[in-house]
């Protein structure tokens, strides 16, 4: 079996341990996260789809000021589906009545239209490379061959995600240095880009098996792992790292709200579903009241990332209000089994486990072990 001290992707990546934070998008990766996560020994990550390219110049600048240790910035290669480059009038005012009702319920006034749309993949991987982060993680597609030339010349290792043997082989061909092979049981977006998301939902297990057998580049499992024993099955499949988000997500140091954690940590978790109510593209969350009434409607919902931006005008008035039911509550799968709030916890008891020669029982999950 693959060493958990070092390995291909330790030595690639220059980090202690085959461990990776999982970045989020969406304004719920922080500088604190990642770096905590550094400077135990692992990658850190940090989503920056959502910036303004302007902006992740100083997100780099902010990690380096809190380590020194190798760290990930992400993007998605895609930045938009057909018809949501922009918010043309028709399409907004096409999808309005489908958000209004909600609207209303939270006192908002029909929103503007915004002047500019989602932030340009193209402009911010200018700014990404002139920022040089050890690492460069994407997912959505492949960046051209003049980027991935250029992130090689400026020592930035690429981590790439497949969701299927062909993406995996894409992304191989490409030169791409390390592939994610994302389950379908993991948080977040669902980040397919050569068949349909929903034609692309291979499990964790089969699916680091089929690619680790079939590609030389070495394969970081992600999905539904959030401890050492899900990190020993992952490498016995062949990964030579895992990267994990939900655990991280749940912890104090993430971006996400305490109304989300708390979610996580609850009874609510077991029920995860697969949606693209919240974005326009899919996703996996704990269900509410969003996910089951847009259900019926998902094809009314403008595309990606129109639906985002309605959603997001939302979304602060509904936290606000503490409404759990009307906000995106992403989660994958091995929500139920999360155990730490706090990244070093988690990470210290991730090597720890990892350390010792065996794990006998499975561990408790009773409430009051939480810690
Ligand atoms: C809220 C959330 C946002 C995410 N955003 C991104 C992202 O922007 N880019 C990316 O590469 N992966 C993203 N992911 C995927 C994680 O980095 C990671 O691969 C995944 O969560 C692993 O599965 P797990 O949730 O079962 O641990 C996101 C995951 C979550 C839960």
């Amino acid at each position: 079996m693959n060493s958990f001290r070092v390995n291909e992707v330790t030595r690639r990546l220059g980090v202690d341990h085959p461990i990776i934070q999982g970045p989020f998008g969406g304004g719920l990766s922080t500088a604190k996260l990642a770096a905590t996560v550094a400077n135990l020994g692992g990658l850190g990550s940090y989503g920056a789809h959502m910036l303004p390219p302007e902006r992740i110049g100083p997100v780099a600048d902010e990690i380096r000021a809190l380590t020194d240790k190798p760290f990930a910035l992400n993007l998605w290669v895609s930045d938009h589906d057909e018809g949501g480059d922009r918010i043309e009038p028709d399409t907004f005012e096409r999808a309005w009545p489908l958000f209004a009702p909600y609207f209303r319920e939270l006192g908002l006034d029909k929103p503007v239209p915004p002047e500019r749309g989602h932030p340009r993949y193209d402009e911010q991987i200018d700014a990404l490379l002139e920022a040089r982060p050890p690492a460069f993680s994407f997912v959505f597609g492949i960046p051209s061959p003049r980027i991935l030339t250029e992130c090689r010349r400026r020592d930035i290792v690429t981590i790439g995600a497949a969701t299927s043997i062909a993406e995996a082989q894409a992304l191989e061909d490409a030169g791409v240095d390390l592939i994610v092979a994302t389950g379908a049981e993991a948080g977040g977006h669902r980040p397919s880009f050569l068949a349909r998301a929903e034609e692309s939902l291979m499990g964790t297990l089969p699916l680091v098996q089929l690619v680790a057998a079939r590609v030389r580049t070495p394969v970081i499992a992600a999905g539904g792992i959030a401890d050492a024993r899900g990190t020993r099955a992952a490498f016995a499949l062949g990964a030579q790292a895992v990267q994990i988000g939900t655990a991280f997500l749940a912890c104090e140091e993430s971006g996400t709200t305490d109304a989300h954690r708390d979610v996580l940590f609850s009874d609510r978790a077991q029920h995860t579903t697969l949606t693209r109510a919240f974005t326009g593209r899919l996703a996996r969350g704990v269900r509410n009241r969003w996910t089951e009434e847009m259900a019926p409607r998902i094809a009314q919902l403008p595309p990606f990332p129109t639906a985002s931006w309605f959603v997001s005008q939302l979304r602060p008035a509904a936290i606000a209000a503490g409404r759990t039911d009307l906000v995106s509550l992403w989660s994958g799968q091995i929500a139920p089994n999360l155990r730490h709030r706090s990244a070093t916890a988690l990470m210290q008891s991730l090597l720890s486990d990892l350390e010792r020669e065996a794990l006998d029982a499975p561990p408790s999950h009773a409430k009051e072990t939480i810690a």
